[in-house]
């Protein structure tokens, strides 16, 4: 059951997962409508706390709760009082009385959102904390790979690249397992976290190992702002020994598609040509960001009443 608040993928089974992209699925149809509006979070306050830069999550977020009728409050972090000093602590129990009944939560340290948490009766949303989970990113992933390929259970799913730096990779891993998928791993062993097989994975550090195993190739982006020192030696041998380029696709024994939370750094996890094919699933990723931020707020209310 979607619980007060969602922070991570690791609390949600495989019937919660479900449950939140066919609830996003029932939502699809009002994207399309002329007035975009539905009544369920009439008169509820709803703050953007994005302490971190975001343009996907933060817009689809605002989206999101403005279509179910919420206000939004948008707050960054150069225009609070955060830079004065003001704490994690102080900051929710500011939003606390000022009557917000939901705080979307994005920051670069890992734990922030269950920190604000304690200071409820507001819920919250992790949209991103540090190395720690971004949970509605695995949810969106795995209603568009839904989608397209009217599965989950027994999908073949790589994930390429920056697995310790990645939140992303984190909360898809989690998500994917859970729902019957089938995950590898291809990075450099620099970018893998210890004990990272534990968690049900196929780890390679090469591509040669999954070209004839991939229905889906989720590409991440090189976080080189959470490295502390660089973990390979250039970007240009990154691209050439991880990046996907149309040359690497048609190495592969299927149409594979192609997937990136984005940002995306062209011509070094993923090549332009590629993010821009009819493969690439990126753009339907943004878009469903939307329906999936609707179901979870939804499901959330609806577990308040
Ligand atoms: N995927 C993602 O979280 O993108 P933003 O940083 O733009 O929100």
């Amino acid at each position: 059951m979607l619980t007060k608040n969602l922070i991570r993928i690791r609390e949600l089974s495989r019937e919660d997962i479900l449950d939140i992209l066919d609830q996003a699925e029932s939502f699809h149809n009002i994207l399309d409508r002329d007035i975009k509006k539905v009544p369920t979070l009439r008169g509820k306050v709803i703050v953007n706390l994005f302490f971190e830069p975001s343009t996907r999550t933060r817009t689809s977020f605002e989206l999101a709760s403005k279509i179910l009728s919420a206000d939004v409050i948008n707050i960054s972090k150069t225009t609070s009082s955060a830079v004065k000093g003001e704490s994690y602590k102080d900051t929710a129990i500011t939003l606390k009385a000022l009557g917000a009944d939901y705080i979307i939560v994005r920051d670069t340290n890992t734990g922030v959102p269950e920190l604000i948490s304690k200071q409820g009766p507001f819920k919250v949303i992790n949209a991103g904390d540090g190395s720690g989970e971004h949970p509605t990113q695995a949810l969106l992933d795995l209603f568009t790979m839904r989608r397209k390929t009217g599965r989950l259970e027994g999908l073949n799913v790589t994930i390429v690249g920056d697995i310790s730096h990645s939140r992303v990779a984190r909360s898809n891993i989690y998500a994917l397992t859970k729902v019957g998928a089938n995950v590898n791993i291809v990075a450099p062993p620099t970018l893998l976290p210890v004990d990272i097989e534990k968690l049900g994975v196929n780890v390679y550090h090469s591509f040669d190992s999954v070209y004839d195993k991939t229905d889906v190739l989720y590409c991440l982006r090189i976080q080189l702002e959470r490295e502390k020192v660089s973990l390979f030696p250039s970007l240009k041998e990154y691209a050439t020994l991880y990046g996907v380029s149309s040359a690497r696709l048609k190495k592969f024994d299927r149409e594979v598609l192609v997937m990136h939370p984005g940002p995306i750094n062209r011509g070094v996890e993923i090549g332009g040509d590629v993010a821009d094919s009819v493969g690439s699933l990126i753009e339907e990723q943004v878009r469903n960001g939307v329906v999936v931020r609707m179901a979870v707020l939804f499901l959330m209310a609806r577990k308040g009443e």
